[in-house]
């Protein structure tokens, strides 16, 4: 500190001082033992007055960094340890995470910032621009002063029990899924779900079977936990659980999206449905149903969940409210045989206690109330809508060279290229078009399908179309 100035305004030369000699100390250039200046000296040197220099000091003495020897002057304390470690690098930090640390740093669930994030085509990213936040806020101020002191106390880890009830409710109606709301654990997205999942149903080195390709999230919640994750293709039919079982023997867990395969947008047939009810079976395994965006059919039949199958006692359902309503809320949920619940519901506790609840209690009223239903049904009419413009913005682009098949559900599309050839450099170029246009490799393990998503729901029919044609240009680049 230079003397006599404050270099820091607003904050109190007193305080300064005492933060000076405290970093000293923890730094080491002030060691363990050493004699402080004098505090005359500290008040020539510094420029400050003398009450100053006592005041940190004795503030140093009472934090435990000084002793005062009566007559003697002041001391760093004899058996202070070295502090503070000089700023370490990222890459000079890594090598102290564990090996299942490393693989979780390095997880793809990276969060875009919302510049980006506002470009199309972002996928699973609904419109929220047509939320009904007006009426959220009216539903929070209807709680009233006594609910809101219950609801101001910790709460049951499983979720709200109104909560609950009307997530059962609400699949009965939407998913078919038959359950009690005893069954039903509310976590923070399904996200955490299969964390839990990872966490509980799971043994480091355990194998796991996963959709290839798949959702990167998946993989990550189960390997973060140390599973072995397995890749089973997809086909036309969906997941190959034939292949799986064969390869994987060992597997007892496998995770799957039967009604919109993500990415592939592949629904599973009926009869594979029923193949995979086996393996569980079988095995005595797990299924677990990742059903992200299974609202969003748009055909006049909507096929239930696969839970919704009688011989579905050995699959776990996990469901989100971040494509029905939005992904900020963090709230999703995972319908479990009783005798699981204490054991999720306990891990949750340690995770996070439990999900806020003013938020729980407002969207018990809004499921309850039919809001759910009515801003579903609204977002079921927009988004075959959307899908329509792209599909027609980008052939007329193209001039007809890039044709997307539509699709009856989902909330994005997938134009597929030739296996193994290099997608990464046309999501490149699109980027610094300005366009996010995810490549299907980033979503493989072993496979070699390859092509481009496009999520549109949350686009408006303008900047669809803005970004339909840099595609388009981007393409022609590339095959010109
Ligand atoms: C297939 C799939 N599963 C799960 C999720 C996770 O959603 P959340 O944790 O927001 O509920 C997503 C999000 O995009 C997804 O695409």
């Amino acid at each position: 500190m230079p003397r006599g100035t404050n270099p820091e305004p607003g904050t109190t030369l007193r305080l300064q001082v005492y933060r000076q000699l405290r970093a000293a100390i923890e730094q080491g250039s002030l060691p363990a033992g050493a004699r402080l200046p004098p505090s005359r000296e500290l008040v020539a040197t510094l420029g400050v007055s003398r009450n100053t220099v006592l005041w940190a000091l004795q503030r140093l003495q009472a934090e435990g960094y000084v002793v005062a020897r009566v007559g003697d002057g002041s001391y760093v304390a004899p058996d202070l340890p070295r502090l503070r470690a000089r700023p370490a690098r990222r890459a000079a930090l890594l090598p102290v995470l564990s090996q299942r640390g490393r693989q979780i740093a390095d997880t793809a669930l990276r969060w875009q910032p919302p510049a980006t994030a506002a470009a199309p085509f972002r996928i699973g990213a609904p419109e929220v621009a047509s939320f009904p936040f007006a009426l959220w806020d009216r539903l929070a101020r209807q709680i009233g002063a006594a609910e809101r002191q219950a609801l101001a106390q910790y709460l049951h880890p499983a979720g709200l029990a109104d909560l609950r009830s009307a997530i059962a409710q609400w699949l009965w109606v939407s998913r078919g899924v038959r359950c009690e709301a005893a069954q039903v654990l509310v976590c923070s997205g399904s996200q955490q779900a299969l964390d839990l999942v990872g966490r509980l149903l799971l043994d480091p080195g355990d194998e796991v079977m996963v959709e290839d390709p798949g959702y990167p999230g998946i993989r990550a919640a189960l390997a973060g936990h140390g599973a072995v994750v397995r890749p089973v293709p997809v086909d036309d039919e969906g997941l190959v659980i034939a292949d799986g079982a064969q390869r994987w023997p060992q597997a007892r867990l496998l995770v799957a999206t039967p009604t919109h395969q993500f990415p592939s947008g592949v629904r599973m047939s009926l009869k594979r449905r029923l193949a995979v009810l086996d393996w569980a079976r079988s095995c005595q395994g797990w299924v677990v149903e990742d059903d992200y965006d299974g609202e969003f059919q748009y055909g006049p039949h909507r096929i239930p969940a696969l839970t919704s199958l009688p011989a579905a006692d050995r699959v776990l359902y996990v469901g989100t409210f971040s494509k029905t309503l939005h992904p900020g809320l963090r709230l999703g949920f995972i319908v479990l045989p009783q005798a699981l619940v204490p054991a999720f519901a306990a891990a949750r506790a340690l995770a996070d206690r439990h999900a806020p609840g003013e938020q729980q209690a407002v969207l018990a009223r809004f499921i309850a109330e039919g809001h759910l239903l009515r801003h579903l049904n609204r977002m079921r009419e927009l988004y075959p809508r959307r899908q329509r413009v792209l599909i027609d913005a980008l052939a007329q682009a193209s001039a007809g060279e890039v044709q997307l098949r539509p699709a009856e559900q989902g909330m994005h599309l997938l134009l597929e290229i030739a296996p193994g050839r290099n997608d990464h450099a046309v999501s490149q170029r699109a980027q610094q078009a300005g366009v996010l246009l995810a490549p299907l490799s980033r979503y493989t393990i072993e496979s070699r399908r390859r092509g481009w998503l496009f999520g549109y729901a949350g686009y408006d029919d303008a900047a669809l179309q803005r970004a339909a044609a840099r595609v388009a240009t981007v393409l022609r680049a590339r095959t010109a």
